[in-house]
Protein backbone atom coordinates (compact mmCIF):
# COMPACT_ATOMS: atom_id res chain seq x y z
CA UNK A 1 0.00 0.00 0.00
CA UNK A 2 1.08 3.49 -0.77
CA UNK A 3 1.92 5.77 2.36
CA UNK A 4 -0.55 7.91 3.07
CA UNK A 5 0.06 11.53 1.70
CA UNK A 6 -1.55 13.50 4.56
CA UNK A 7 -0.83 16.78 2.82
CA UNK A 8 -3.76 15.29 -0.16
CA UNK A 9 -6.88 16.31 1.95
CA UNK A 10 -9.37 15.24 -0.41
CA UNK A 11 -8.23 11.65 -0.85
CA UNK A 12 -7.54 11.59 3.51
CA UNK A 13 -11.38 12.81 3.21
CA UNK A 14 -12.37 9.76 0.45
CA UNK A 15 -10.34 7.30 2.53
CA UNK A 16 -12.65 8.51 6.15
CA UNK A 17 -15.85 8.90 3.92
CA UNK A 18 -15.09 4.97 3.04
CA UNK A 19 -14.47 3.94 7.24
CA UNK A 20 -17.17 5.66 8.67
CA UNK A 21 -20.60 5.32 9.34
CA UNK A 22 -22.86 7.33 6.63
CA UNK A 23 -24.32 9.04 9.66
CA UNK A 24 -21.23 10.03 11.35
CA UNK A 25 -19.64 11.41 7.95
CA UNK A 26 -22.52 13.45 7.62
CA UNK A 27 -22.24 14.80 10.92
CA UNK A 28 -18.44 15.99 10.61
CA UNK A 29 -18.63 16.89 7.19
CA UNK A 30 -22.20 18.16 6.73
CA UNK A 31 -23.04 22.19 7.51
CA UNK A 32 -26.42 23.79 7.78
CA UNK A 33 -29.38 24.47 5.54
CA UNK A 34 -28.44 24.47 1.59
CA UNK A 35 -24.20 24.17 3.04
CA UNK A 36 -24.08 27.29 0.95
CA UNK A 37 -21.52 28.76 3.92
CA UNK A 38 -19.94 25.56 4.31
CA UNK A 39 -18.80 25.76 0.68
CA UNK A 40 -18.75 29.79 0.81
CA UNK A 41 -15.76 29.66 3.64
CA UNK A 42 -12.96 27.77 1.78
CA UNK A 43 -13.94 29.47 -1.63
CA UNK A 44 -13.43 32.52 0.40
CA UNK A 45 -9.40 32.09 0.68
CA UNK A 46 -8.91 30.44 -2.44
CA UNK A 47 -10.33 33.09 -3.99
CA UNK A 48 -7.86 35.62 -2.83
CA UNK A 49 -4.71 34.96 -4.63
CA UNK A 50 -0.81 36.13 -3.43
CA UNK A 51 2.17 37.98 -4.97
CA UNK A 52 4.96 36.53 -3.63
CA UNK A 53 8.31 38.76 -3.57
CA UNK A 54 11.56 37.80 -4.87
CA UNK A 55 15.45 38.14 -3.63
CA UNK A 56 14.40 38.15 0.12
CA UNK A 57 17.04 35.72 1.38
CA UNK A 58 14.42 33.23 3.01
CA UNK A 59 17.19 30.41 4.32
CA UNK A 60 15.43 30.74 7.84
CA UNK A 61 11.71 31.47 8.10
CA UNK A 62 10.14 31.29 11.50
CA UNK A 63 6.32 30.94 11.43
CA UNK A 64 6.53 31.39 15.31
CA UNK A 65 3.41 34.04 17.38
CA UNK A 66 2.41 34.59 20.69
CA UNK A 67 -1.11 34.07 20.96
CA UNK A 68 -3.99 34.39 23.86
CA UNK A 69 -0.46 34.40 25.86
CA UNK A 70 0.56 31.28 24.43
CA UNK A 71 3.97 30.59 22.41
CA UNK A 72 2.88 28.72 19.26
CA UNK A 73 5.52 27.64 16.85
CA UNK A 74 3.10 28.10 14.16
CA UNK A 75 -0.03 29.86 14.24
CA UNK A 76 -2.32 27.02 13.08
CA UNK A 77 -3.99 25.08 15.70
CA UNK A 78 -6.49 22.82 15.80
CA UNK A 79 -10.30 23.49 16.24
CA UNK A 80 -12.41 22.61 19.10
CA UNK A 81 -14.94 19.62 17.43
CA UNK A 82 -17.25 17.42 19.64
CA UNK A 83 -17.88 13.38 19.60
CA UNK A 84 -13.98 12.19 18.38
CA UNK A 85 -14.59 9.05 19.65
CA UNK A 86 -16.86 8.39 16.59
CA UNK A 87 -13.89 9.33 14.31
CA UNK A 88 -11.64 6.54 16.32
CA UNK A 89 -11.60 4.65 19.45
CA UNK A 90 -8.49 7.09 20.56
CA UNK A 91 -10.65 10.16 19.58
CA UNK A 92 -9.35 13.41 21.45
CA UNK A 93 -6.92 11.20 22.92
CA UNK A 94 -4.54 10.53 20.07
CA UNK A 95 -6.03 14.13 18.34
CA UNK A 96 -4.03 15.93 21.79
CA UNK A 97 -1.26 13.29 21.52
CA UNK A 98 -0.48 14.62 17.86
CA UNK A 99 -0.75 18.03 18.71
CA UNK A 100 1.39 17.51 21.52
CA UNK A 101 4.04 15.90 19.08
CA UNK A 102 3.65 18.21 16.75
CA UNK A 103 4.00 21.33 18.69
CA UNK A 104 0.65 22.35 17.66
CA UNK A 105 -1.97 23.64 19.82
CA UNK A 106 -5.09 22.07 20.34
CA UNK A 107 -8.50 23.48 21.35
CA UNK A 108 -10.87 21.11 23.32
CA UNK A 109 -14.32 20.98 23.06
CA UNK A 110 -17.04 21.02 26.01
CA UNK A 111 -18.36 18.00 23.91
CA UNK A 112 -15.36 15.63 24.45
CA UNK A 113 -14.92 11.82 24.63
CA UNK A 114 -13.06 11.71 27.23
CA UNK A 115 -12.89 14.23 30.34
CA UNK A 116 -10.82 17.21 30.08
CA UNK A 117 -8.35 15.86 32.23
CA UNK A 118 -7.99 12.78 30.18
CA UNK A 119 -7.34 14.90 27.48
CA UNK A 120 -4.82 17.48 29.51
CA UNK A 121 -2.70 14.55 30.79
CA UNK A 122 -1.38 13.76 26.81
CA UNK A 123 0.43 16.85 27.26
CA UNK A 124 1.18 20.08 25.04
CA UNK A 125 -0.52 23.71 24.96
CA UNK A 126 -4.04 23.73 25.24
CA UNK A 127 -7.03 25.84 25.11
CA UNK A 128 -10.45 24.54 26.39
CA UNK A 129 -14.30 25.24 24.26
CA UNK A 130 -16.65 26.41 26.51
CA UNK A 131 -20.31 26.01 25.88
CA UNK A 132 -22.27 28.25 28.71
CA UNK A 133 -25.11 25.49 29.93
CA UNK A 134 -28.03 26.00 31.43
CA UNK A 135 -26.63 24.57 34.42
CA UNK A 136 -24.50 27.92 35.04
CA UNK A 137 -23.39 26.05 38.07
CA UNK A 138 -21.75 23.24 35.59
CA UNK A 139 -20.41 25.36 33.54
CA UNK A 140 -18.40 27.02 36.40
CA UNK A 141 -17.06 23.46 38.00
CA UNK A 142 -16.03 22.14 34.06
CA UNK A 143 -14.13 25.66 33.64
CA UNK A 144 -12.95 25.50 36.81
CA UNK A 145 -11.55 21.56 35.98
CA UNK A 146 -10.26 22.71 32.82
CA UNK A 147 -8.19 25.64 34.61
CA UNK A 148 -6.63 22.98 37.30
CA UNK A 149 -5.46 20.69 34.64
CA UNK A 150 -3.39 23.57 33.24
CA UNK A 151 -5.70 24.74 30.15
CA UNK A 152 -4.04 28.16 28.94
CA UNK A 153 -7.18 29.81 27.35
CA UNK A 154 -10.96 29.57 26.76
CA UNK A 155 -12.81 29.96 23.02
CA UNK A 156 -16.36 30.76 24.57
CA UNK A 157 -18.38 29.71 21.91
CA UNK A 158 -21.55 31.82 21.25
CA UNK A 159 -22.83 31.27 17.95
CA UNK A 160 -24.90 28.01 19.01
CA UNK A 161 -27.88 29.72 21.25
CA UNK A 162 -30.00 27.35 19.34
CA UNK A 163 -29.63 24.44 17.13
CA UNK A 164 -28.92 25.36 13.43
CA UNK A 165 -30.43 23.24 10.72
CA UNK A 166 -28.28 20.34 9.58
CA UNK A 167 -30.21 18.62 7.19
CA UNK A 168 -27.95 15.35 6.94
CA UNK A 169 -28.34 14.91 10.68
CA UNK A 170 -32.48 15.41 10.11
CA UNK A 171 -32.36 12.44 7.25
CA UNK A 172 -30.83 10.17 10.18
CA UNK A 173 -32.94 11.01 12.60
CA UNK A 174 -29.67 12.54 14.88
CA UNK A 175 -28.82 8.74 15.41
CA UNK A 176 -25.36 8.20 15.99
CA UNK A 177 -23.50 5.18 16.94
CA UNK A 178 -23.70 3.93 20.81
CA UNK A 179 -21.09 2.79 22.96
CA UNK A 180 -20.27 2.64 26.29
CA UNK A 181 -17.13 4.96 25.37
CA UNK A 182 -19.30 7.12 22.88
CA UNK A 183 -20.57 9.80 25.56
CA UNK A 184 -19.97 13.60 26.66
CA UNK A 185 -17.45 12.20 28.63
CA UNK A 186 -17.44 16.07 31.10
CA UNK A 187 -20.90 15.09 31.71
CA UNK A 188 -21.22 11.72 33.95
CA UNK A 189 -24.85 11.88 33.71
CA UNK A 190 -25.46 12.48 30.09
CA UNK A 191 -26.41 9.70 28.15
CA UNK A 192 -25.95 7.97 24.66
CA UNK A 193 -24.35 10.94 22.08
CA UNK A 194 -27.11 12.00 19.45
CA UNK A 195 -25.90 14.76 16.57
CA UNK A 196 -28.25 17.34 18.29
CA UNK A 197 -26.70 19.38 21.28
CA UNK A 198 -28.02 17.15 24.01
CA UNK A 199 -26.76 19.26 26.82
CA UNK A 200 -29.43 22.36 27.03
CA UNK A 201 -26.98 25.87 26.01
CA UNK A 202 -28.17 29.40 27.18
CA UNK A 203 -30.10 31.33 24.64
CA UNK A 204 -29.88 34.06 27.32
CA UNK A 205 -26.14 35.05 26.66
CA UNK A 206 -24.98 38.86 27.14
CA UNK A 207 -21.87 40.28 26.99
CA UNK A 208 -21.59 40.42 30.63
CA UNK A 209 -20.56 36.44 30.45
CA UNK A 210 -17.57 37.19 28.44
CA UNK A 211 -16.15 38.56 32.69
CA UNK A 212 -18.04 35.62 34.26
CA UNK A 213 -16.09 33.08 32.01
CA UNK A 214 -12.59 34.94 33.01
CA UNK A 215 -13.22 35.20 36.54
CA UNK A 216 -14.48 31.74 37.33
CA UNK A 217 -11.47 30.51 35.00
CA UNK A 218 -8.71 32.98 35.96
CA UNK A 219 -7.98 32.29 31.68
CA UNK A 220 -7.65 34.62 28.75
CA UNK A 221 -11.20 34.31 26.42
CA UNK A 222 -11.52 34.18 23.13
CA UNK A 223 -14.90 34.53 21.55
CA UNK A 224 -15.66 32.03 19.31
CA UNK A 225 -18.38 32.25 16.59
CA UNK A 226 -17.86 36.43 15.77
CA UNK A 227 -18.82 37.56 12.38
CA UNK A 228 -19.16 41.61 12.66
CA UNK A 229 -17.14 44.49 13.51
CA UNK A 230 -19.27 46.13 15.84
CA UNK A 231 -19.89 42.82 17.63
CA UNK A 232 -16.10 42.43 18.08
CA UNK A 233 -15.70 46.09 19.79
CA UNK A 234 -18.52 44.86 21.66
CA UNK A 235 -16.75 41.64 23.17
CA UNK A 236 -13.56 43.12 23.44
CA UNK A 237 -14.80 45.96 25.58
CA UNK A 238 -16.84 43.10 27.65
CA UNK A 239 -13.06 41.74 28.54
CA UNK A 240 -12.58 39.66 26.10
CA UNK A 241 -8.62 39.08 25.42
CA UNK A 242 -9.35 37.78 21.49
CA UNK A 243 -12.45 37.04 18.94
CA UNK A 244 -12.54 33.51 16.84
CA UNK A 245 -13.93 34.58 13.48
CA UNK A 246 -15.86 31.89 12.96
CA UNK A 247 -19.23 30.85 11.50
CA UNK A 248 -18.80 27.00 13.15
CA UNK A 249 -18.00 25.22 9.91
CA UNK A 250 -20.90 26.55 8.02
CA UNK A 251 -23.12 24.46 10.72
CA UNK A 252 -24.64 26.88 12.35
CA UNK A 253 -26.91 29.67 10.07
CA UNK A 254 -26.84 28.97 6.63
CA UNK A 255 -26.00 31.90 4.73
CA UNK A 256 -24.00 33.61 6.91
CA UNK A 257 -20.89 35.66 5.47
CA UNK A 258 -17.79 33.32 4.50
CA UNK A 259 -15.21 33.61 7.33
CA UNK A 260 -12.39 35.29 5.29
CA UNK A 261 -14.66 38.40 4.22
CA UNK A 262 -15.95 38.23 7.80
CA UNK A 263 -12.42 38.83 9.04
CA UNK A 264 -11.42 41.35 7.29
CA UNK A 265 -14.50 43.32 9.19
CA UNK A 266 -13.93 42.17 12.56
CA UNK A 267 -9.55 42.65 11.68
CA UNK A 268 -10.49 46.29 11.03
CA UNK A 269 -12.60 46.82 13.87
CA UNK A 270 -10.05 45.34 16.73
CA UNK A 271 -7.04 47.33 14.62
CA UNK A 272 -6.34 49.64 17.69
CA UNK A 273 -7.02 47.66 20.16
CA UNK A 274 -4.23 44.64 21.85
CA UNK A 275 -6.92 41.48 20.90
CA UNK A 276 -6.15 38.98 19.38
CA UNK A 277 -7.81 37.75 16.26
CA UNK A 278 -8.07 34.49 15.46
CA UNK A 279 -10.56 32.54 12.67
CA UNK A 280 -11.76 29.23 11.40
CA UNK A 281 -13.76 28.02 8.68
CA UNK A 282 -11.75 26.16 5.55
CA UNK A 283 -8.83 26.94 6.12
CA UNK A 284 -7.02 23.80 4.56
CA UNK A 285 -3.52 24.83 3.31
CA UNK A 286 -0.94 27.00 4.23
CA UNK A 287 -1.32 29.53 1.57
CA UNK A 288 -5.41 29.64 3.46
CA UNK A 289 -3.05 30.43 6.70
CA UNK A 290 -0.91 32.90 4.78
CA UNK A 291 -3.89 34.88 3.54
CA UNK A 292 -5.50 34.78 6.83
CA UNK A 293 -2.63 36.84 8.33
CA UNK A 294 -2.34 38.67 5.19
CA UNK A 295 -6.14 40.16 5.87
CA UNK A 296 -5.56 40.53 9.71
CA UNK A 297 -5.64 37.41 11.89
CA UNK A 298 -3.13 36.45 14.30
CA UNK A 299 -3.56 32.99 14.15
CA UNK A 300 -5.92 30.10 12.13
CA UNK A 301 -8.02 27.11 13.78
CA UNK A 302 -8.16 23.80 11.50
CA UNK A 303 -11.21 21.90 11.60
CA UNK A 304 -12.49 19.28 9.83
CA UNK A 305 -8.98 17.86 8.22
CA UNK A 306 -7.89 16.79 11.19
CA UNK A 307 -11.02 14.44 11.62
CA UNK A 308 -10.44 13.16 8.58
CA UNK A 309 -7.02 12.25 9.90
CA UNK A 310 -7.73 11.08 12.88
CA UNK A 311 -10.49 8.59 11.36
CA UNK A 312 -7.91 7.41 8.52
CA UNK A 313 -5.45 7.04 11.04
CA UNK A 314 -5.48 7.34 14.21
CA UNK A 315 -2.98 9.62 15.88
CA UNK A 316 -0.18 8.84 13.44
CA UNK A 317 -3.14 10.22 11.17
CA UNK A 318 -3.38 13.37 13.08
CA UNK A 319 0.54 13.54 13.53
CA UNK A 320 0.87 13.28 9.78
CA UNK A 321 -1.43 15.78 8.87
CA UNK A 322 -0.33 18.43 11.46
CA UNK A 323 3.48 17.92 10.16
CA UNK A 324 2.02 18.60 6.43
CA UNK A 325 0.11 21.47 7.62
CA UNK A 326 3.14 23.11 9.06
CA UNK A 327 5.58 22.26 6.32
CA UNK A 328 3.09 23.84 3.70
CA UNK A 329 2.91 27.24 5.71
CA UNK A 330 6.85 27.05 6.39
CA UNK A 331 7.03 26.36 2.53
CA UNK A 332 4.44 29.00 1.53
CA UNK A 333 6.40 31.91 3.56
CA UNK A 334 9.48 30.97 1.90
CA UNK A 335 8.09 30.97 -1.97
CA UNK A 336 6.07 34.43 -0.84
CA UNK A 337 9.46 35.80 0.36
CA UNK A 338 8.76 36.29 3.90
CA UNK A 339 10.61 34.72 6.80
CA UNK A 340 8.54 35.61 10.09
CA UNK A 341 5.17 36.24 10.31
CA UNK A 342 5.19 39.76 11.41
CA UNK A 343 6.07 40.29 7.82
CA UNK A 344 3.07 38.86 6.47
CA UNK A 345 1.07 42.09 5.45
CA UNK A 346 -2.17 43.03 3.32
CA UNK A 347 0.62 44.00 0.72
CA UNK A 348 0.88 39.86 -0.29
CA UNK A 349 -2.98 40.10 -1.25
CA UNK A 350 -4.22 40.67 -5.07
CA UNK A 351 -7.75 41.47 -6.15
CA UNK A 352 -10.25 38.62 -6.10
CA UNK A 353 -10.48 35.80 -8.62
CA UNK A 354 -14.79 35.91 -8.72
CA UNK A 355 -14.49 32.15 -9.97
CA UNK A 356 -17.23 30.20 -9.49
CA UNK A 357 -16.38 28.39 -6.05
CA UNK A 358 -16.39 24.30 -6.70
CA UNK A 359 -19.73 23.18 -6.08
CA UNK A 360 -19.35 21.38 -2.86
CA UNK A 361 -18.60 17.79 -3.49
CA UNK A 362 -20.97 16.62 -0.88
CA UNK A 363 -24.46 18.55 -2.00
CA UNK A 364 -24.56 16.39 -4.96
CA UNK A 365 -24.55 13.26 -3.98
CA UNK A 366 -28.44 11.33 -3.95
CA UNK A 367 -30.07 11.53 -0.93
CA UNK A 368 -29.99 7.62 -0.38
CA UNK A 369 -32.12 7.83 2.50
CA UNK A 370 -34.66 10.20 2.22
CA UNK A 371 -37.76 8.91 3.48
CA UNK A 372 -40.38 8.20 1.24
CA UNK A 373 -37.85 7.62 -1.94
CA UNK A 374 -38.26 5.04 -3.81
CA UNK A 375 -34.71 3.89 -5.40
C1 LIG B 1 -17.35 21.58 15.26
N1 LIG B 1 -17.19 22.88 15.75
C2 LIG B 1 -17.33 23.08 17.10
N2 LIG B 1 -17.16 24.34 17.60
C3 LIG B 1 -17.24 24.56 18.93
O1 LIG B 1 -17.08 25.69 19.35
N3 LIG B 1 -17.53 23.53 19.77
C4 LIG B 1 -17.72 22.26 19.35
O2 LIG B 1 -17.97 21.36 20.14
C5 LIG B 1 -17.64 22.03 17.96
N4 LIG B 1 -17.87 20.78 17.47
C6 LIG B 1 -17.69 20.55 16.14
C7 LIG B 1 -17.87 19.26 15.66
C8 LIG B 1 -17.65 18.98 14.32
C9 LIG B 1 -17.83 17.59 13.81
C10 LIG B 1 -17.26 20.03 13.43
C11 LIG B 1 -16.97 19.77 11.99
C12 LIG B 1 -17.11 21.30 13.91
C13 LIG B 1 -16.79 23.98 14.87
C14 LIG B 1 -15.28 24.07 14.73
O3 LIG B 1 -14.69 24.47 15.95
C15 LIG B 1 -14.84 25.08 13.68
O4 LIG B 1 -15.47 26.31 13.91
C16 LIG B 1 -15.13 24.65 12.24
O5 LIG B 1 -15.15 23.25 12.11
C17 LIG B 1 -14.06 25.24 11.35
O6 LIG B 1 -14.33 24.97 10.04
P1 LIG B 1 -13.58 23.83 9.17
O7 LIG B 1 -12.08 23.96 9.35
O8 LIG B 1 -14.11 22.52 9.65
O9 LIG B 1 -14.02 24.19 7.79
C1 LIG C 1 -21.24 20.81 16.49
C2 LIG C 1 -21.29 21.11 17.95
C3 LIG C 1 -20.82 20.02 18.82
O1 LIG C 1 -20.90 21.69 15.71
O2 LIG C 1 -20.68 22.32 18.24
O3 LIG C 1 -21.60 19.68 16.11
Amino acid sequence: MPATDWADLEATEAAARLRLPEEVYDYFAGGAGDETTLAANVASWRQRLLAPRVLRGVSGVDAGVEVLGCRMTTPIAVAPMGLQRMAHPDGEIATAAAAAATDTVLSVSTYATSTVEEVAAAGGVQWFQAYVLRDRGLSRDLLQRAAAVGYRAVLLTVDAPIAGDRRRDRRHGYRLPTGANLRLANFPESGQVSASYSIELENTLTPDLIGWVADVSGLPVAVKGVLRGDDAKVVVAAGASGVVVSNHGGRQMDGAVATADALVEVAAALSDTPAHVLVDGGIRTGADAVRALALGAHAVLVGRPVLWALAVGGEAGVRGLLTALREDLLRTMALCGVSSVAEIGPDLLRGRVVAEAPAHRMTVRPHKRFPGATA
